[in-house]
């Protein structure tokens, strides 16, 4: 490969030089010199100078079936050859396309059956707001435009996804806020919770500021609420059993659309196909990206409920689209990767095996670590709170610096874990094994004693 000629110091020089990376302090990490990773097989990535590390992220919560699947790299070399690229505007498909929406629609929940390509999570959110605000006003109400949506939530990059998402900082970044988006808590009871209140009672006061900000809206102009099942870049929020059948009676008891966000939570880390499924849950729109092709192809879509595409299908042409919408090597590649996926049993197995393993193994490994405030999990994500203080619940400051040190310490160890403010969090390939398991809570354990050294001295 053309890499192979320049040396790790040319690579990051040149990467210096030229290279303005996503979410990155360019400062700090010029300071530091880019880590360049070449190649990757199951679990495991490999640097430029052969370090390998065990990714506890699946690259970016992505790469569901592990690193270095031949029949992924096959499946897109096939489709390039026979056919790269068309599009489908113009009353056009390609079979690959159609394919793999029908299959998604076999996946999704029963009254889910039509769906909508893009090419990233963010793109589809954004299709998402379009749908739901054009289906209201195909219906005569295009005055019910807001969407309710929650602090921390990360809903992607785009002008219209960082206005519907809950991230401060990126607000802080975007100028002018698009208008029609209303932020409530989030259902973090860590944080958040009452002293004595418990989780059942503080996952329906949740689900009671929806309630409020859709009658302080007006129900006659609230479009909808939308939210990840479980809140992944804002820390693997998992809500309490009480707080999504709530938000489902209160969107049905003032006809506010449901919008799920399963970018992260889609295509099996929960224990099925989908969170909805996971959780009990009957959505309008359901966004995904991510797990649909493991990260082999950048591809994402938005399932549609049957409600709003019977509305859709009789409105007359919807001017809305993106060049890649279904592009065909990523709808092979997504197939072969849902294949994967069923054939290797992967769902079952987080459902019935690792997921729970996960959280109970790091609970018994680090649940008592003086660092440690709480672990929790859901499927195969995970979460570990990082306090200065077990009782109290205290953090240590500056907010964020404890968690990234352990962050650090866990790569000096051989793993990528993330930190997300106080956080730790886990999102690891579905192809985890309790063996896997096992190591990675001991690097989290050796990450943590080390931080605690430099913390507590
Ligand atoms: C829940 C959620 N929604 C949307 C996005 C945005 O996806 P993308 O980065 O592909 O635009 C992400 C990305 O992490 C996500 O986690």
């Amino acid at each position: 490969m053309a890499y192979k000629n320049f040396s790790t110091e040319q690579l990051q020089a040149l990467d210096a030089a030229h290279h303005l990376h996503p979410f990155t302090d360019h400062a700090a990490l010029r300071a530091d010199g880019v880590r360049v990773v070449t190649e990757a097989d199951g679990h495991y990535i490999q640097d430029s100078e052969g370090k390998r590390i065990l990714d506890a992220m699946a690259g970016l919560w992505c790469v569901n079936v592990g690193y270095g699947r031949e029949e992924l790299a096959k499946v897109a070399y096939e489709q390039m050859s026979e056919l790269a690229y068309y599009n489908s505007f113009f009353k056009s498909t390609v079979p690959t396309t159609t394919l793999l929406a029908s299959r998604i629609a076999e996946l999704a929940p029963a009254h889910m059956n039509q769906v909508f390509f893009g090419s990233s999570g963010s793109e589809s959110n954004d299709t998402a707001i379009r749908t739901v605000r054009h289906f209201w006003a195909l219906q005569g109400k295009p005055e019910k435009h807001v969407i309710i949506s929650r602090h921390d939530a990360y809903h992607g990059s785009t002008i219209a996804a960082v206005s519907m998402g809950g991230m401060g900082a990126m607000q802080g970044q975007l100028g002018p806020m698009l208008p029609g988006f209303v932020h409530v808590m989030a259902p973090y009871d860590f944080e958040l919770a009452e002293p004595g209140e418990s989780r059942e009672d503080f996952g329906r006061r949740a689900a009671e500021a929806v309630e409020d900000a859709i009658l302080s809206a007006g129900p006659e102009n609230v479009a909808a609420f939308v939210g990840e099942p479980i809140q992944g870049a804002g820390g693997v929020k998992i809500p309490p059993e009480t707080y999504w059948p709530e938000i489902q009676r209160i969107c049905r008891k003032y006809d506010v659309l449901l919008m799920l966000d399963e970018v992260i939570t889609g295509f099996g880390r929960t224990g099925e196909w989908f969170a909805a499924q996971a959780m009990g849950i009957e959505p309008d729109t359901i966004t995904v990206a991510k797990g649909i092709t493991s990260g082999y192809q950048p591809l994402s879509a938005v399932i549609v409920g049957d409600r709003m595409a019977e509305v859709l299908e009789q409105g007359g042409e919807y001017y809305h689209g993106y060049t890649y919408s279904g592009h065909p090597v990523a709808a092979a590649v997504a197939l072969e990767n849902i294949n994967i996926i069923e054939r290797e049993g992967l769902i079952d197995r987080v459902r019935d095996h690792t997921g729970p393993y996960l959280t109970q193994r790091l609970a018994e490994i680090i649940g008592e670590h003086p660092l440690v405030g709480e672990v929790r999990g859901f499927g195969l994500l995970a979460a570990i709170e990082i306090v200065r203080d077990r009782e109290t619940r205290e953090r240590f400051e500056p907010a964020g610096h404890a968690a990234s040190m352990i962050r650090d310490y866990s790569i000096q160890h051989g793993m990528m874990m993330r930190a997300v403010g106080d956080t730790m969090i886990f999102s690891p390939p579905l192809t985890w094994t309790q063996e896997t398991i096992d190591d990675a809570a001991e690097i989290v354990r050796l990450a943590l004693d080390d931080a605690a050294i430099d913390l507590f001295e």
